[in-house]
This record gives C-alpha cells, sequence and structure tokens, in this order.
C-alpha cells in the first residue's frame, strides 16, 4: 500500500532497529528507508541480517547489519557505536527485539520468565541506556537544539491479562513503562521523545505464526472491531508518525494499533 507521508519525510534521518531484520522490525526498516533514513540493523542470526540488508540494498537505502544480542551490554555499545561510525550520527532507536512463546505459567520456569524479561525489558533499557550519549541534543553529530526519539515495540497483551504469556505481559509492562520514565527524565533534559506501539494481531509475522494458529485467528475475527488482522505496513505508519516531525509533541505515551480489539469482548 502507498504510503500517505511525503518520501523525505526522514530524509537524513539515521534509524538504528534492533530486531530490524525481520517481522515487524523490518518492516519499520524498509519503511523508515523508503522516507529517506538510513538504517542500521541489530540481530543475533547473521543470515537473517545478510537478507534483511539486501532487500534494503536492492530498493536504494543505504543500510547495514550488525550482529549482537540485546541481553548483552557490550553487543549494545558496540553496536551503536558502530552504527554512529557507519552514518556519523544517531536519530531514531526502535527497540523491536523480542523473545515469545507460549507457557503456561505452572510451565513456565523461572529461567524462562527472566529470559524474556532480560531480552524485551532489559534489552530495551540497555539499548536506550548505550544509545543515549548519541541521540541527546548537542551529542556527536547533533546541534544543541535538538534531540533525536527512541520507539518501544510493546503489546496489549498487559492492559488486561493474556492465557499463557505471563512472561510477555510482564515484559511488555515493563517496556512501557520504561518508555513514560525515560519520556520524562530525557524528554526534559536531552529534548530526546521517547514512545512505543502496542501491536495488535499482526498478520504475516514471527509473533502470529508463532502464537496463533490459524484457528485462533479466524475465531479472532468474530468479535475484532475491524474484523481482520493488522498489516506490518500499519505498524510502520505508527512508527513514522511518531519518529518524524509529525509527532513532534507526541512523548511518553505508547499508541495501540491493533484496531481496537484489545478492548473486545466475545459478543457471546
Ligand atoms: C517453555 C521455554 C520455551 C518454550 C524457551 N524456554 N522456550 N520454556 N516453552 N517454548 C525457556 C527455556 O526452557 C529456558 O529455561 C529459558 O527459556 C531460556 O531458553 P533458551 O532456549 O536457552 O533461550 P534462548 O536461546 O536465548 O532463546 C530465548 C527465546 C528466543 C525467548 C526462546 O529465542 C525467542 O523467543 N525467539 C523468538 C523471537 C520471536 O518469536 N519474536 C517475535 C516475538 S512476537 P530453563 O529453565 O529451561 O533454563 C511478540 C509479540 C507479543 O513479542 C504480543 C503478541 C500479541
Amino acid at each position: 500500500m502507498e504510503s500517505p507521508f511525503n518520501a523525505d519525510l526522514l530524509k537524513g534521518k539515521v534509524a538504528l532497529l534492533t530486531g530490524g531484520g525481520s517481522g515487524i522490525g523490518f518492516e519499520i526498516s524498509t519503511q523508515f528507508g523508503k522516507h529517506g533514513a538510513s538504517i542500521a540493523i541489530m540481530g543475533r542470526r547473521k543470515q537473517v541480517l545478510d537478507t534483511a540488508v539486501s532487500a534494503l540494498h536492492s530498493l536504494g537505502i543505504p543500510a547495514v547489519g550488525f550482529e549482537g544480542d540485546v541481553r548483552k551490554q557490550e553487543d549494545a555499545k558496540r553496536v551503536v557505536d558502530s552504527t554512529f561510525k557507519h552514518f556519523g550520527r544517531l536519530d531514531i532507536l526502535v527497540n523491536a527485539a523480542a523473545g515469545n512463546f507460549l507457557v503456561s505459567a505452572e510451565d513456565l520456569s523461572p529461567n524462562g520468565f527472566r529470559t524474556v524479561m532480560d531480552i524485551d525489558s532489559v534489552g530495551t533499557f540497555t539499548m536506550c541506556h548505550e544509545a543515549l550519549k548519541y541521540l541527546k541534543k548537542g551529542g556527536p553529530g547533533r546541534s544543541s537544539s535538538g534531540g533525536g526519539t527512541i520507539l518501544n515495540i510493546s503489546a496489549t497483551l498487559h492492559y488486561t491479562a493474556s492465557w499463557y504469556q505471563i512472561h510477555v505481559s510482564a515484559a511488555k509492562a515493563a517496556v512501557d513503562a520504561t518508555t513514560r520514565n525515560l519520556a520524562l527524565e530525557w524528554g526534559t533534559d536531552y529534548d530526546i521523545r521517547v514512545n512505543g506501539i502496542a501491536p495488535g494481531p499482526i498478520g504475516d509475522t514471527p509473533g502470529m505464526s508463532k502464537l496463533a494458529p490459524e484457528e485462533i485467528n479466524s475465531k479472532a475475527r468474530d468479535y475484532m472491531p475491524l474484523y481482520k488482522l493488522g498489516e506490518k505496513w500499519d505498524i510502520a505508519m505508527a512508527a513514522l508518525y511518531l519518529a518524524s516531525d509529525a509527532g513532534k509533541y507526541v512523548n511518553g505515551t505508547t499508541i495501540p494499533v491493533d484496531g481496537g480489539l484489545w478492548l473486545t469482548k466475545p459478543r457471546h
């Protein structure tokens, strides 16, 4: 689908995306690139990174991949520094890396719980922490007036409660709290906006194929207000809005992009 935004919306900007090589993260990488940004992708799997970077190059998008695990602070630091070295600035950090699997609370080991907290919550904070020096106003490659921006990909699971996702719900609740607290501290001190997006069920993603078998999928259509799954494009458009000047007065919020699903209950 055609983007409603101008192609130069992010012209001259540099974005670093964790988990930017697949699923929702890759769609955001692509759309940011199509709107003028240069793209750095961080991920654990070299082959996924290579494929993603080639795909971006074939669209004429400047892109580079860096292997790394958001659970390792030294990886986070190396990738943030490498992004700056490669492109000479950093304007947008997108935390899209996430771990997930369905398991009952009874069967989930504390280490399984901790693993997802480490990836989603601690990983998000670690990336923000390491990126701060480049994102803050007056930082390397920046003027003394404008700061960069952070986008944290969250979920709607924890607005209520979700079966077999206690670990992810807890982790995303922490992500949302991190979004608000960084928006307060870094918005005030460094002119950095920090926001989130909470996707609903989005078709053609690792999350959906892993979490929602086909029958759940079709059942959901009976009570979803918009009667359809979202597309990765929907999330990328929200990301463009929040990361660009279109969202310049938006700070500390997480926007659900789920067709209103989290509000709904089955009719019967
Ligand atoms: C129960 C599991 C498990 C499973 C791992 N564990 N998978 N427990 N069921 N399916 C437990 C392990 O037993 C272990 O605990 C601990 O977690 C660590 O497991 P490892 O395999 O050593 O970890 P690691 O190799 O680092 O992998 C972590 C991972 C990750 C979380 C499994 O690789 C992963 O999920 N990758 C998929 C990424 C993904 O799907 N992304 C899309 C996210 S979608 P013990 O106690 O045995 O040591 C998303 C959407 C949310 O986030 C909202 C949806 C609406």
